[in-house]
């Protein structure tokens, strides 16, 4: 959403029916439109952050695969996938994209397979065009999740309510208005416009470089702190609600976020202010029983020893770099889904708990 009302679009089909990224790199320097047409490039974008955040990425891989190998063997995608899915570990709608992909193409072989006298040529084009229509489903359900936290978020946002989030879970993470900052905009859009204090997010400042930058866009009000500031601001009383998104969310609940979250979280607790965690169903992680099983990315040592072009460490020191944390359930007051609003003990195996989403 900007102030004119069209929305950022960090992710989704360029006019020539390729991938089209808004580079997150450049921002919030410069506004680079990137179009990556390999499968190599369009793994480079994952990996070196062009495109980041949880649900981005899912629909990144899944554009990507579909456009980027016309023509191709199942096997040269099962490749392509097997690439794409090594790039980031932690976040798991990367994976669970292209699963729902690689299920979509096999599903389409085998159909052309039965009903073809040229097996490999009517392959291929079945191929395509199932896995066009897959990606185009999974970018769609993604900005239709977004919509629905955002409904599903409005029994906090009180006028003037003062908001802290960390790192990005904003429309450039995702193909809609974003995860935690969703509730923000849907109440912005209705005159009710929160106070966000937006942390830097160190390494790589996604708080101050993106997250600032999308609200400012949406004339949303934001002011800017230092991760160390968390502290003092949720002690001045000026915040009534932290909320973040999501990389992965365990069967029991444990989340796993962008390093900084948990800290946060603990925060929140010993001031007695809401530790709301929003994210599409498509986070929910029924496979990995708890935090302590979810893989997180270990990065760069550059991302911390080099800062504006300068050394800022010194040579010789360790470093541990490490891009999320987990935070446990037991921190957790509410988890905002597309599906409704959950309240511990977070009960992801009884769907039927949930309310359906507003229309
Ligand atoms: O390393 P990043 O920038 O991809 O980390 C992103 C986050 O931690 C987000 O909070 C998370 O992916 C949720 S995005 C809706």
């Amino acid at each position: 959403m900007t102030q004119t009302g069209m929305p950022v679009h960090a992710v989704g089909w360029s006019p020539a029916g390729g991938l089209h990224l808004l580079d997150q790199r450049a921002l919030p320097e410069r506004e680079v439109l990137l179009t990556p047409r390999t499968i190599e490039e369009v793994a480079d974008a994952i990996r070196t952050l062009a495109v980041r955040g949880a649900p981005a990425i899912g629909v990144a891989a899944a554009i990507g695969l579909a456009s980027s190998l016309p023509r191709a063997t199942l096997a040269e995608v099962e490749s392509a996938a097997a690439l794409l899915r090594a790039t980031r570990p932690t976040a798991v709608n990367l994976g669970w994209a292209l699963d729902r992909m690689l299920a979509a193409a096999r599903a389409a072989v085998d159909a052309a397979v039965d009903a073809a006298v040229d097996a490999a040529d009517a392959s291929g084009d079945a191929l395509d065009k199932a896995m066009r229509a897959e990606a185009e489903a999974i970018r769609a359900e993604d900005e239709a999740m977004c919509r629905a936290i955002g409904a599903h978020g409005q029994p906090w946002m009180e006028p003037g309510i003062g908001v802290l989030t960390h790192c990005n879970a904003g429309a450039l993470a995702t193909a809609g208005i974003g995860t935690a900052l969703a509730p923000l905009y849907v109440a912005h859009a209705r005159g009710v416009t929160p106070h966000v204090f937006a942390c830097e997010t160190r390494p790589l400042l996604q708080g101050a470089r993106l997250t600032a930058w999308e609200l400012r866009r949406a004339g949303i009000p934001v002011t800017v702190i230092t991760d160390g500031m968390a502290a003092s601001v949720l002690a001045s009383g000026t915040v009534a609600l932290v909320i973040v998104g999501a990389d992965r969310i365990a069967a029991n609940g444990d989340v796993a976020n962008k390093v900084g979250t948990y800290g946060l979280a603990v925060l929140a607790k010993h001031h007695g202010i809401p530790f709301v965690v929003a994210a599409p169903w498509s986070t929910v992680d029924l496979a990995t029983p708890d935090g302590a099983s979810i893989e997180i990315e270990m990065r760069a040592r550059e991302e911390l020893t080099v800062l504006g072009g300068r050394q800022v460490v010194p040579a010789g020191a360790e470093v541990h770099n490490p891009a999320f944390d987990v935070t446990p359930h037991t921190l957790i007051t509410a988890m905002i889904t597309d599906r409704g609003v959950l309240r511990p003990p977070f009960p992801f195996v009884v769907t039927s708990a949930l309310v359906p989403p507003p229309v």
